[in-house]
């Protein structure tokens, strides 16, 4: 258990310093080479529900010290240590035993008894220091007071409901691809694997998470990965047989794959991120599928652009992942008021980039998965009344009201905007 703390606080630590929480984990592994895949999942649970209740965790440190503990990675270990004796079943005197050695593992032999004391502290004290006592936005809801005032003002009627949800565990959705099987046949696969499911759409399935090595048929790409509102983004382009289409901001090509699973299409995917494009690489030679991949700055076509205009476009712009904070534990604590801001500039520069290779009366998919209206409704509206030849396309009947999926049970929050070409 002692490394498993040990890991465990160098990856909050980091995470909390402003790390992105994949590579906090690659990291906390490679340092902590002798875990177990069974210990390392153990470190992946801490971590995700520590992030989650981080403002319960430190109203409840705070309470518990006179003084604050300067020591980052001590307080790291502190946070894991109450982390576990809320949201584990490891054994309370074992937590709190590993986490005195655990100190001095950091070099803080003086720190064994703050460490002692504040857990067995806490035990004594825990009734009176639950999520309910607390008033504050971080405790109570476990989201920045910014976040969750903002989404109360843009979202009056299902604020509640949205963080409650952001603070579930995901669900696992798969895409099942028409071109290697039907939904039908690949429910009776998983039913034979003694998989239960549920289908979400008319190509998406839900099953109990599990590794991607153990879904069946996925190495043969019968069914990939891919939340049930991402898997809008296709359907919402229109997109018919014979088209070039560009997928703009397209790594690590899980809707270029879809697009290329729905029809036969010319499609050029460009990402500025020559890792991640690597992976559309891998993605689409798993279904047996083929693009264009090009590294570049989607906002400058001069770079990039060989002069044939595109029918149509797919935007799947950077944004802030608010609609995907349950997946990402991280991005509540990390994200500042002012990066939406800067996420529009960004978005606006992809829009009015992308447009001037879109064909005449070719339609162009903006998407973010952002809960913010700051990167949806007001960048679309922006960009409409700055080009003079753009307007908002209707939906097919039956998409999502608005262009909007707020995050469920079932569904990542998305938006989409379609805009046509005049
Ligand atoms: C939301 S992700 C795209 C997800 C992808 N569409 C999918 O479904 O798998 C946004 C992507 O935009 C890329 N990106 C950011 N700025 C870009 C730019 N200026 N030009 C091209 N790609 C960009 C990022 O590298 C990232 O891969």
């Amino acid at each position: 258990m002692l490394d498993i703390q040990l890991c465990a606080a160098a990856v909050l630590g980091d995470t909390l310093a402003g790390a992105n929480l994949s590579t906090a984990f690659e990291d906390g592994f490679r340092r902590h080479p002798a875990l177990s895949p069974g210990e390392r999942a153990v470190v992946r649970e801490i971590c995700y529900e520590g992030l989650r209740s981080l403002g319960l965790l430190e109203a409840q440190l705070g309470k518990l010290l006179l003084t604050p503990v300067r020591h980052t990675g001590l307080r790291s270990l502190l946070l894991v240590g109450l982390a576990q004796l809320q949201f584990t079943r490891a054994k309370p005197y074992a937590i709190v035993d590993h986490a005195v050695q655990a100190a001095e593992r950091l070099g803080q032999p003086a720190a064994r008894g703050l460490v002692n004391a504040v857990l067995r502290n806490f035990l004594r004290r825990r009734h009176d220091l639950g999520r309910d006592t607390w008033q504050t936005p971080e405790a109570r809801l476990g989201f920045p007071a910014w976040w969750v005032q903002k989404l109360r003002d843009q979202h009056p009627a299902g604020w509640e409901a949205v963080l409650a949800t952001e603070n579930q565990h995901p669900p696992m959705t798969l895409r099942v691809n028409r071109r290697r099987t039907t939904v039908e046949n690949y429910l009776e696969m998983l039913s034979q694997g003694g998989i239960e499911a549920r289908c979400l759409g008319d190509m998406a399935v839900r099953i109990d998470p599990r590794p991607v090595a153990e879904v069946p048929g996925f190495a043969d790409g019968l069914a990939s990965v891919q939340d049930a509102g991402a898997q809008w983004a296709a359907r919402l382009l229109e997109v018919a047989d014979g088209q070039r289409v560009l997928d703009a901001c397209a790594a690590p090509g899980g809707k270029t794959g879809h697009l290329l699973e729905i029809a036969d299409l010319d499609v050029v995917a460009v990402d500025s991120d020559s890792a991640r494009l690597h992976r559309i690489r891998e993605n689409l030679l798993r279904l047996g599928a083929s693009a264009t991949l090009t590294c570049a700055d989607a906002a400058v076509p001069a770079a990039w652009w060989d002069g044939r205009p595109f029918q149509r476009i797919l935007l799947d712009a950077p944004c802030s992942a608010s609609g995907v904070a349950r997946r990402h534990p991280d991005i509540r604590w990390n994200r500042r008021p002012s990066d939406l801001a800067k996420f529009a500039a960004r978005q606006a520069a992809l829009l009015d980039g992308v447009w001037q290779v879109l064909e005449s009366s070719g339609k162009l998919l903006y998407a973010t998965c952002s809960v913010f209206r700051e990167e949806n409704e007001a960048v679309v509206e922006a960009f409409i009344s700055r080009q003079p030849d753009a307007r908002i396309a209707h939906f097919q009947p039956g998409a999502p009201e608005g262009g909007r999926i707020w995050p469920d049970d079932d569904h990542d929050g998305f938006f989409y905007a379609l805009i046509e070409k005049r």
